[in-house]
């Protein structure tokens, strides 16, 4: 575990962000790394970090899994809908999406003015191995063959992913330097971040981690 920044560390790197960016939003695959990756940027930002999976728990008193279980997963997409659209109002707000919110007809046409969209790309292979560890189930993926669902899951959202303004790849790098590559971006990227903001969708700077 990295030590959390001081206030100093983080008054230094808020006076680096672009007055332009009022928040950042972290989509891509389940297993991308979006919850991790969002703690470590909001902290560094000194900024709010908000799980849209965490929110719908709080406000419905269940967790995403049982809701799907028990509700279906229509009831779960358009509750996810519907407190999407309250968060993204939030300001100096990290954000992570679930992996399907971007797929919701409507959801990325709300990351326009004073939004930075991060795609935080992953294989279906290295998600899988991820989530392996993780203790929250994915029932989208509870198949007999979960390579197979999210191999084909992947491919009919690659098309909406691919309208984020950043991507950073994260095969092969920790949550630590996948944040540290958004924040360098977002230091060196004001330009880009404006472009972002006037929902330009995906910009030429496709980050790697790790090239720091
Ligand atoms: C889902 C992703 C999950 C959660 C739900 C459905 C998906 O969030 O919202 O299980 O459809 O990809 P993470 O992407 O944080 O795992």
């Amino acid at each position: 575990m990295d030590k959390p920044p001081t206030a100093f560390e983080r008054r230094a790197t808020a006076s680096q962000i672009p007055s332009t960016v009022s928040r950042v939003v972290l989509i891509g695959f389940m297993g991308a790394g979006k919850s991790t990756v969002g703690r470590r940027l909001a902290s560094a930002m000194g900024w709010e970090c908000v799980d849209l999976d965490d929110e719908i728990a709080d406000r419905e008193g269940m967790e995403v899994p049982e809701i799907i279980r028990r509700r279906g997963i229509a009831v779960f997409r358009a509750v996810e809908s519907r407190m999407g659209r309250e968060v993204l109002r939030r300001r100096r707000a990290v954000i992570a999406v679930g992996g399907g919110w971007p797929s919701e007809p409507g959801n990325m046409d709300l990351l326009g003015k004073g939004t930075l969209s991060v795609w935080l790309q992953v294989s279906p292979e290295t998600a899988l191995r991820r989530l392996a560890r993780s203790r929250a189930p994915r029932p989208l993926l509870g198949s007999p063959d979960p390579l197979a669902q999210a191999e084909s899951l992947l491919a009919a959202r690659s098309a909406h992913y691919r309208r984020a303004a950043l991507a950073v790849d994260t095969e092969g790098h920790s949550p630590h330097d996948v944040a540290a590559r958004i924040l360098e971006l977002l230091r060196s990227g004001g330009a880009r971040a404006q472009a972002a903001q006037a929902g330009e969708g995906m910009l030429a700077a496709r980050g790697r981690a790790g090239e720091l």
